[in-house]
Order: structure tokens, then C-alpha cells, then sequence
């Protein structure tokens, strides 16, 4: 028995594990402390009242004989399909049903996929970047190239076209930065992935924060994007899905043997998400569900704004929080991005995210998120100020 030896390769433990490992600890030893979490992107809100309704009814229909449902398609059912459509459309985008594929979440999509590509190809990741993409890959023995996002391309890395690449990741708005690209600069990748008969992963994860309806929230917004990108969203942090798990990935035909060889891969590997599921997200495309969704997005995006302007206060550089429910800050006083966790956890017990988990370019940055509930966002600012202020 042979073991897949590329596992030696990745960092020991899963970001998102170590830090949770980390605070377990730190709270263990000081049980009278109120640890604020600012770390890991989980929505706190509840799921909306056209959700719950939704699945309420679906969950009723399930235990009656006439309404039961089995095995359902492993692509998803239509009715969720044909919603993520009018979604789209809604956005100037029109997809075939058969190009709209239902998921349990972008994060298992993002590493399922890479069943349809060869080992040998060059897979080229911006840093700083969702973890995801980089172990997915290592865990397949492909070679990862980087492209750096700094404070000087505003964390907007652009193609460089000596580099050869076969697949390339896209986030944006970005995890973790927050930076968002704008069509223009989008079509320079779109273009680049053309010449090099690359394929783009985009992950449109936090399209729902985008609030300037100039820049694109889905990649087919862009001329050319159906002949070069899968597109991956999730409906976590839409609509708090995050224990829910749904999500979609739209794999177009224009990509020719991919669409089919995705369909191959899913009826074999996966059984669909759950009818109850699929019943509640529905929900989240319907009138009823947008509006009350964005009531809860719009709370965290007050949170972001409140974080931004206590950092503004405090004379800390920082991205993000605008498009995006990530804050992206310069550690103070030039601290690396661990020291800084630890000072922030020991000395105001707000958790963030270590910048330096998303790559070599995030050294001495640490990223904050605005998913905590406005009261405790509230209560680590001021414990922010009283330090940094
Ligand atoms: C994050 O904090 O970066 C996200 O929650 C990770 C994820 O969506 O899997």
C-alpha cells in the first residue's frame, strides 16, 4: 500500500483548524474572558423567514408517501436550477439549465473539479489567496505558480504573459483581501487564459456584497468568459448557508468535453444536495428571499463599515470591507501576522485571520471579518481603540 505522499507537502493542519485549536486553548486557560471571534468567515445571523418557511414545507413533504423523494438528480433539480438561472439573467447573463450545476458548497466544487484536469499542468494562484486552491493541488502533486497581489496592483495581480499557465484562480471580490476587479481588468485574464487555452476557476463566492453595479458579480458578465472560465458561488454567505451547504457551479458548453466529463464526474462521485435543501434555496432566489437576504447582508456590511473607520481612527492601513465582508489591515507596528494574533487574542481576545495563512504576500497583514453579530462588533472596536486609538 502506497500513500499519497503529497500530503507531506501541505502545512500540518488546515488554517481555519489551527486557529480554532489555537483559541480552544487560549480560552481553556482563561475561561473568565469573552473571546470576540473576527476569524473565520461564518455568517451569525439566522436564515431567513422565506427559507425557513421553505424548508419547513419540503420537510413535511417528505414525510408523506405521495410527496417522499428519493435519489434525487445529482445535478440538482430544475426548479433550483431554473431559479439560479433567473438569477443570472437577472444580471444579463443568460445559461442553459444544463450548464447549472447544484452543489453542496463552492469549497468542495473549487476541489472536486480539479478531477478533470491532468496532473501535469501549471496552475497559477494569486498570493494572498483562500487556502483552498493551493492544497487542493498539492494534495494532486501539481505545480502551483504564484502571482503576487500587493499594496502596490491594490492586491489586483494582472497576467503576465511570460508566464504559461493552464489553470489559473480568480476570487472576487477576494478572499482576503476584499479587492474587487472591475470588467476591464477582468478581460485581461479572460484574454490571457484564451491565448494560453487555459481554463479560469472563478470564485464568486462574495458576489453579494457587491454593491456598485458597475463591477461584474459573475465572470460571463465579460465577453469571452464562456470559452475560458467554471464559475463557482455558494449561497454561505448570500444567504448563511454555511451549515446549510448549498451552492452552484456553472460549467459551460462552449468548454467543450468539460461539461460532460463534470456531469461523468458528479453522477459517479456524488448524489445530489438534499431535496429539503435544494427547497430552501430556492427560496433564496425568490422575491420574498432577496429582499429579506439583503436586509442581512446590509448588516454586515455595517459591521465592515464600523471596523473600517475604527481602524481609519487608529491610522491603520487597511483594504476591503466595501465590496467585500472582509477587512484586509497592515499589522501595526510592524508586527508579523502570527505575533499579531497572539497580541490581539492575549491582549483584547478578538480573533482575526492571520494574514500569512493566505500565502507569503500576506505576511505582516491580518484579515477581520464582519460576520460577528453588531454587538460584538461594536464591543472589539472599542476594545480595538483602547490600545490602538
Ligand atoms: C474564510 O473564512 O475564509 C471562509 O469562511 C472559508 C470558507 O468559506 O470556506
Amino acid at each position: 500500500m502506497n500513500i499519497n505522499t503529497n500530503y507531506d507537502n501541505l502545512e500540518q493542519s488546515y488554517l481555519f483548524s489551527t486557529i480554532a485549536k489555537k483559541v480552544n486553548e487560549y480560552i481553556k486557560s482563561n475561561p473568565d474572558k469573552k473571546v470576540i471571534r473576527l476569524g473565520i468567515g461564518d455568517v451569525t445571523l439566522p436564515l431567513c423567514k422565506a427559507v425557513t418557511d421553505a424548508l419547513h414545507k419540503a420537510v413535511d413533504e417528505m414525510g408523506v408517501q405521495s410527496t417522499f423523494r428519493g435519489y434525487g438528480p445529482e445535478q440538482g433539480y430544475d426548479f433550483l436550477r431554473e431559479a439560479v438561472q433567473g438569477y443570472y439573467k437577472y444580471h444579463s447573463v443568460d445559461l442553459e439549465l444544463d450548464e447549472i450545476f447544484i452543489s453542496d458548497g463552492a469549497k468542495s466544487d473549487l476541489g472536486n473539479i480539479l478531477d478533470l484536469f491532468g496532473t501535469d499542468n501549471t496552475i497559477l494562484v494569486p498570493d494572498p489567496v483562500y487556502p483552498v486552491y493551493v492544497d487542493t493541488n498539492i494534495m494532486a502533486g501539481r505545480e502551483v505558480k504564484f502571482v503576487d497581489a500587493n499594496q502596490g496592483n491594490e492586491f489586483l495581480p494582472m497576467p503576465d504573459k511570460n508566464v504559461k499557465a493552464d489553470i489559473i484562480y480568480i476570487c472576487s471580490p477576494n478572499n482576503p483581501t476584499g479587492a474587487v476587479y472591475d470588467k476591464a481588468k477582468l478581460k485581461e485574464w479572460i484574454d490571457y487564459a484564451i491565448s494560453n487555452e487555459a481554463i479560469i476557476l472563478f470564485d464568486s463566492a462574495y458576489e453579494c456584497f457587491i454593491s456598485d453595479e458597475t463591477l461584474p458579480r459573475s465572470i460571463y458578465e465579460i465577453e469571452g468568459a464562456k470559452d475560458c472560465a467554471i464559475e463557482f458561488c455558494s449561497l454561505s454567505k448570500t444567504a448563511g448557508f454555511t451549515g446549510t451547504r448549498c451552492g452552484y457551479t456553472i460549467v459551460p458548453k462552449n468548454l467543450g468535453k468539460l461539461n460532460k466529463m463534470w456531469v461523468r464526474r458528479q453522477t459517479t462521485k456524488f448524489n445530489g444536495v438534499p431535496y429539503i435543501v435544494q427547497r430552501g434555496a430556492e427560496a433564496v432566489f425568490s422575491e420574498e428571499g432577496q429582499k429579506e437576504i439583503k436586509i442581512n447582508i446590509n448588516y454586515y456590511k455595517q459591521n465592515a463599515k464600523l471596523i473600517s473607520d475604527t481602524l481609519k481612527e487608529c491610522g491603520i492601513w487597511h483594504v476591503g470591507g466595501k465590496h467585500s465582508p472582509y477587512i484586509w489591515l497592515k499589522c501595526p507596528n510592524s508586527m508579523k501576522s502570527w505575533e499579531f494574533f497572539d497580541y490581539l487574542l492575549e491582549n483584547a481576545q478578538i480573533v482575526g485571520t492571520p494574514g500569512s495563512g493566505f500565502g507569503k504576500n500576506g505576511e505582516g497583514y491580518f484579515r477581520l471579518t464582519s460576520f460577528g453579530s453588531y454587538e460584538n462588533t461594536v464591543e472589539a472596536m472599542e476594545r480595538f481603540k483602547k490600545i490602538f486609538g
